[in-house]
């Protein structure tokens, strides 16, 4: 239980007013604008649709933050999937995707976990059209240069 001493109820209210009042008063104009980018896409392993895996839509770091989730999904019965996230942020966002998983892997632990940078030009401040990103149908048996391992996501 807090022990306040010092202040009466009506001195506190009166604290807690001004506190938010200030909170409250802060020009919405001084938010950074709201941003967002669409993706859809298609992923095979050789001839089969990739069910299930997880992909996730972030806000590349800045100075060292951790990326920002936006979104995340997994792949449908036929290896697609569709993505729509935002943030704000005073700069234009800077949009990747993150894909894990175990085609053309053998029995390795763990799955692949590619990082593809996405344009900017599809990010966007008009929330009613957002534009898509069309990644296509990709066939994950490729190895690309960017891979890593990850068991944890
Ligand atoms: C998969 O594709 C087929 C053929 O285009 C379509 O009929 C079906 O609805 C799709 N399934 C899903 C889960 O979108």
């Amino acid at each position: 239980m807090m022990h306040l001493t010092c202040c009466s109820k009506t001195k506190l209210f009166h604290i807690l007013f001004l506190l938010f009042g200030f909170l409250y008063s802060q020009p919405t104009e001084n938010r950074p604008p709201l941003q967002a980018v669409s993706v859809k896409g298609t992923f095979l392993c050789g001839k089969e649709p990739v069910v299930g895996i997880t992909v996730k839509l972030i806000d590349r770091d800045h100075d060292g933050d951790p990326d920002d989730l936006m979104d995340e999904v997994r792949t449908d019965a036929n290896g697609t999937f569709s993505l729509t996230g935002g943030a704000y942020e005073y700069t234009t966002l800077e949009p990747a995707l993150k894909i894990y998983h175990d085609c053309n892997d053998g029995e390795r632990e763990c799955q692949k976990r590619l990082y593809w940078i996405l344009p900017t030009e599809y990010v966007t401040s008009d929330m009613d059209d957002i534009p898509i990103f069309d990644l296509g149908t990709v066939n994950l048996q490729i190895t690309f240069g960017n891979e890593k391992r990850d068991c944890r996501h």
